[in-house]
Formats: structure tokens, sequence, C-alpha cells
């Protein structure tokens, strides 16, 4: 049949650019039934739900026979109060990944350019190249910071949007206020610069803005932030964007209709009332981050400074050994073949684990 009705029988016809795409490969989970595993692979909040935000979920979810609230009224108003933005400057999407799709197809298709260094989240090759826009990838410093003035230095008169990833996914590493100035201060007004900040609230050094503030001096700039890290929801999937008009607006055309659900938002709402329990969780986990830190320096290894939920190991081509290494201890962490690891800071018990694999690990090959 195929033959006959002129086409050559392999099936339908997908877009060429999907050969190109990277598939987005999840943090493994935990090994069930074997040892005590932890996964310390996707820079998940090891902590439980909190009983009140539970409850909530629990509530919304009496009634998911009906569609979510598709405007995100509660949360938008909520997180307006909080931030002191107007209601028409937040767009949420299905995690902020969701929106940050939302935003490159807002502004970027064939023929047009998305900068962002690398190595950085693994999620912004694929869906600047689903929008059928060009990546232009600037690597990171040899410190694994951003090149701020590379990355300067590539915008072209296609380039529709950058990335900076602060604290950036997978190295920790941040840019400081002064150098992210001087930056936006060479962006013309016209590309947008998107602060990816998914663990901002993980970061405690003072001369790291906080991109609310670098927002409203800026027409071009839009703030990323979500509820998966800090906030314990990450498998609930609501993110937001803090944009002007008419970013903001072009945000909501982008969304996919109902895309959160209403157990989604009504945990987001209450997580945002129990913040404070919240965020002290986060201090713990901060103090965790500097014991595992100071573990590894102390064994001799050289860490980039970290200012979020996680510790990059450049390990090279030991990469891969040393992740079958930690599994085989009982963590599960993050490698980029031939890069590194990415090691999330979780349970205690389980950063006692990769710390005592780290050190067998020095002493058998270095
Ligand atoms: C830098 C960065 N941005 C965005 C995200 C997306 O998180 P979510 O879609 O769960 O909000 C992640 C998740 O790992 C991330 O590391």
């Amino acid at each position: 049949m195929s033959e006959t009705n002129g086409t050559s029988g392999t099936g339908p016809r997908l877009r060429a650019v999907l050969e190109s795409i990277p598939t987005y490969r999840p943090g493994r989970p935990a090994a069930t039934g074997g040892p005590v595993a932890y996964k310390l692979s996707s820079n998940e909040n090891p902590y439980p739900p909190l009983p009140g935000v539970m409850e909530s979920a629990l509530a919304a979810a009496a009634s998911f026979n009906r569609y979510p609230d598709m405007a995100c009224g509660a949360l938008v108003e909520e997180l307006a109060e909080r931030f002191g933005v107007p209601t028409a400057h937040i767009a949420t999407g299905t995690g902020s990944v969701g929106v940050a799709q939302q935003l490159v197809q807002a502004t970027a298709g064939p023929g047009d350019e998305v900068i962002y260094a690398w190595r950085s989240f693994e999620a912004y090759p694929i869906i600047t190249q689903v929008s059928g826009a060009t990546s232009v990838q600037v690597p990171l410093t040899d410190g694994d910071v951003h090149d701020l003035d590379a990355m300067a230095d590539a915008i072209t008169d296609r380039t529709r949007l950058i990335f900076v990833c602060n604290p950036n996914n997978p190295t920790g590493t941040v840019v400081r206020r002064a150098e992210l100035e001087r930056f936006l201060d060479r962006v013309p007004s016209d590309v947008l610069v998107v602060l990816d900040e998914a663990y901002k609230e993980f970061i405690r050094d003072p001369e790291v803005p906080d991109g609310l503030a670098i927002y409203r001096e800026r027409p071009n700039v839009a703030v990323l932030r979500t509820f998966s890290k800090a906030y314990g929801l990450a498998g609930l999937r609501v993110g937001f964007a803090v944009a002007h008009e008419p970013v903001a607006a072009a945000l909501r055309k982008t969304a996919v209709p109902f895309g959160v659900s209403q157990v989604a938002q009504d945990a987001a709402v209450a997580s945002l009332r129990a913040e404070d329990e919240l965020l002290g969780r986060v201090g713990s986990l901060v103090c965790e981050r500097t014991r595992v830190y100071d573990g590894l320096v102390e064994q001799g290894w050289t860490v980039p400074e970290t200012h979020a939920n996680f510790v990059w190991l450049r390990l090279g081509e030991r990469t891969v050994d040393f992740a079958a290494a930690c599994e085989q201890a009982g963590v599960v962490v993050r490698p980029f073949p031939g890069e590194g690891v990415r090691v999330t800071i979780g349970e205690t018990e389980g950063n006692d684990i990769f710390l005592r694999t780290t050190e067998t690990f020095r002493k058998e090959h270095y």
C-alpha cells in the first residue's frame, strides 16, 4: 500500500533535525532490592514532602477529574506578592525545563542562534534544536566558570537568546554581580538573556546577584526558577519565569495548555507558605555540602567551589570507572563520560559512602 500512495513505506516523515538531537538522559535511579542505595544523580532534594504540602497535594488530587486552573492564578498571585512584581510578569510551566523550552520557542527558530556555556544544563542543546535554532556553545574557563567575555564575543545578528546558568549545572560554579553586569552591558537590547537560577536557594555568596534585582533594571532579562530543587517538588513539575512583557506574554502563548496540574499548583503554594521550614532544610544541605567539599579537598581533589546542591569532580578518562565504583559502594552518581561526575548532596549516609569511595579511588588510581 505504501508503494501505491507515493510514500517509500518507511512511515511518517519526521523532521531531519531530530536525528541530531541528543536524548535527555535522566539521572539513574537507585537500585532496588540490593544493598542500601542512594540516588545522588539528579540534584533532587533528599527530604520527603512536608506534611502540610502533602495535605494540599492530596486535597487537590480529589478533583483530578477536572482540568487545572490554566492560568495558575493562586500560584501566580502568591509569587507576585512574594517578589513584588506584577502578576503579568510571571509565567509558569511544566518544570523550569518546560519554561526554558517556552522561552526558546518564543524567541528562536531556524536560522537563529542560542548561546550558552558548555558544559551546562543538558536540556539547552535539546530545546534549541527542537526549535530549529542553532546552538552556539561557549566552553567554560579552565576553572569551570562561564566565560562571559567569550559569550559576549559570540553574539551575532542571529543571536536571539543567551542562557546564563547561575550556579552552573553540572559544575556548581557561579558568575558574580560585577562580571554579569559587565556582560549584560554588552548584550544588544533585542537579545533575551535568561538567568537560569534553578539552584538559587543554595547560594550563600553575597557577591552572586539575585536575578530578580537584575531583571527589574533590564527589560531583556528573564529569570528562571523552579520548585524542583530547594522546594522538593521535582516529581510534580512546576517552574516559572519572571520576565517583562511582552516576554512573559509570549511564554503564556508557547506553554502547553493546562501543563501544570492542580496538584502541582496547590503544592507549590503550600511550599511557599512553608518556606521557613523548607529553607531550614536547604541550610542543612548547605552544611552537608561544606562537609563533602572540605572532605574532598582534604583527600587531595581539586574541586571547583560549588554554590549548588552538588559537586563536580573532573575525572576525565576515569569517570566511568569511578561511577561504577560508586554504584558498587551504594550510591548512584551522574557520569559525563570523558569529563567528570556530578554528585548531588543527599542524605548524610549517602554522602559518607561517596566520600569513602573517593578516598579509596584516589589511593588506587592517583
Ligand atoms: C540548571 C537547571 N535548570 C533547569 C532545570 C530543570 O528543572 P525542573 O524542570 O525540574 O524545574 C534543571 C534540572 O536539573 C537544572 O539543573
